[in-house]
């Protein structure tokens, strides 16, 4: 029977090392950046911003990648930093932690440098629920931004994201639950959690993880990042997986995106828009 357990209760490591596992993937993420920077630019990105990085797993992760790479992780909580000091940045050699900083402060604070690429990941930036808040954050990244500098932003949609509803999935060792507990047609804000269930104890830890955001669909962040000033907005897909043979109709996403303009919705969906300074 499964044990229901206040999600405070869960260990302040295991919570941010069942998150990363679960929701993160900064390998994939530092490979699109990197590649789509490439053919932008002509040339290869040192530089990098990681906004709501939360424990600056991929701040980390892009230092490591080459030598002249520089990164700073930008959040306002340090509970999660100290993880990060600790569980990434502390696994880093002397040489790799100079070229990389965490920044305990609100994304809409002045920053004293300027960076190839701006990144607000996992849809952190869908704390600003009215559209002056996000224009106002958007012009920050801009403003942060080298001359060539470029945006990434995810984001999810889809037809069941906006349905109160809670998918369940199953690792080794534990369950991830996204729990869209709370979703309000009228002004498109919705409450979601993180619970996890530990599989060999059979202990549920609920609200691990609260988000409380508007549901920004993708034309109204082109919109935006346009009237923030960017030069050019780019959309982007998920290809499908080749050898999807799954008897129903659902797809599944191969992890490769590519630049379009017009796609059918489905369940569910995640991808990227990329904006150029
Ligand atoms: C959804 S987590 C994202 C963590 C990580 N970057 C990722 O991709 O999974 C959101 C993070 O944003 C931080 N945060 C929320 N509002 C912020 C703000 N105004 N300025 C800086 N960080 C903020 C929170 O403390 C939290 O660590």
């Amino acid at each position: 029977m499964v044990k229901k357990r206040n999600g405070q209760d869960l260990p302040l490591a295991r919570k941010y090392e069942l998150y990363e596992q679960t929701v993160q993937n900064v390998e994939a993420d530092i490979d699109f950046i990197e590649s789509e920077y490439k053919k932008l630019k002509s040339r290869d990105a040192r530089t990098l911003r990681e906004d709501f990085g939360g424990t600056g797993a991929l701040a980390c992760k892009w230092v490591a990648r080459h030598p002249e790479n520089l990164a700073w992780a930008v959040d306002l909580d340090p509970e999660p930093i100290q993880y990060g000091l600790k569980r990434h940045y502390a696994l880093l050699d002397d040489e790799q932690q100079k070229r990389m900083k965490y920044i305990e402060a609100n994304v809409l604070d002045d920053m004293e440098f300027k960076t190839d690429i701006v990144i607000a990941f996992n849809f952190s930036y869908f704390i600003f629920k009215k559209r002056n808040q996000l224009l106002s954050y958007f012009k920050k990244v801009r403003e942060g931004l080298n001359d060539d500098g470029v945006f990434f932003i995810d984001l999810f949609g889809g037809t069941e994201c906006r349905q109160e509803l809670e998918e369940e999935t199953e690792f080794d060792n534990h369950t991830y639950y996204w729990d869209c507990d709370k979703y309000n047609a009228i002004t498109d804000e919705a409450t979601y959690y993180i619970h996890f269930k530990d599989n060999r104890t059979d202990e549920k830890f609920e609200k691990v993880f609260h988000y409380d955001w508007r549901m920004w669909s993708m034309a109204e962040l082109q919109d935006i990042l346009w009237d923030a000033g960017f030069s050019e907005v780019l959309t982007y897909w998920e290809e499908d997986e080749e050898d999807d043979d799954d008897d129903d109709d659902s797809t599944t996403g191969s992890g490769l995106f590519y630049q379009s303009r017009e796609e059918d919705n489905c369940e569910s969906w995640v991808t990227y828009i990329v904006a150029k300074k």
